[in-house]
């Protein structure tokens, strides 16, 4: 399903050259995680398929990493918004492509969503300034639990933050394993000598 590859249905169209719906990574066609990012790129307006330029390289790395191989990967908007993004055309995209977005959600019927960046969070029905929800665990659309970051592009131009992206994914995995965070998994206190052995 997803949006139609001639829609209309906002400004975003005129920049487009292929409409990019979802696509599922793994070996499962309902994976439990479903990773909702803002809009396509170049690569991915070029190639019609999402997440498959470097911010999609950076996402499937950092996931490995936690042991993260099957999930969704979809966009609040499904149109490229052009080298210049402009907010009002943005804004008007997530409205217009909000049906596709609950649509994967239907047919993937994710236990976890990583929302990425404010895009991502207004097309799943949060209001909240980023700051105050980063790193959270929300309630979202049809039983899921949403955790919120920044987009990667925050952290190609801010390195020093990737700690943050690393703590959402640590919480979505801690998630996909049905452990409540804070109560099972209490914080580990290391000891100087420990410390020292990982640093040295
Ligand atoms: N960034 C996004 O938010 N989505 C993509 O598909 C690619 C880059």
């Amino acid at each position: 399903m997803g949006a139609p590859p001639d829609c209309k249905l906002c400004p975003l169209s005129h920049y487009r050259t292929h409409v990019v719906n979802g696509r599922i990574v793994g070996t499962t066609n309902q994976p439990p995680l479903l990773i909702v990012g803002e809009s396509p790129g170049a690569a991915e307006d070029a190639q019609g398929k999402p997440f498959v330029g470097p911010t999609g390289a950076f996402l499937a790395q950092e996931l490995k990493a936690r042991g993260i191989t099957d999930y969704a990967l979809t966009n609040a908007m499904r149109c490229f918004p052009g080298e210049n993004k402009k907010e009002s055309e943005m804004a008007a995209g997530v409205v217009a492509c909000n049906p596709y977005l609950l649509e994967d959600i239907d047919e993937i019927a994710p236990k976890v969503i990583l929302a990425l960046g404010v895009y991502a969070v207004r097309a799943l029905g949060f209001n909240d300034p980023m700051a105050t929800i980063l790193c959270h665990t929300l309630q979202g659309p049809k039983d899921t639990t949403v955790v919120v970051s920044y987009h990667p592009a925050f952290f190609f131009r801010e390195p020093g933050g990737l700690h943050l992206f690393d703590l959402a994914v640590l919480k979505v995995r801690l998630l996909l394993d049905g452990i409540p965070y804070g109560r099972e998994w209490p914080p580990q206190l290391l000891t100087l000598e420990e410390f020292k052995k990982c640093v040295m």
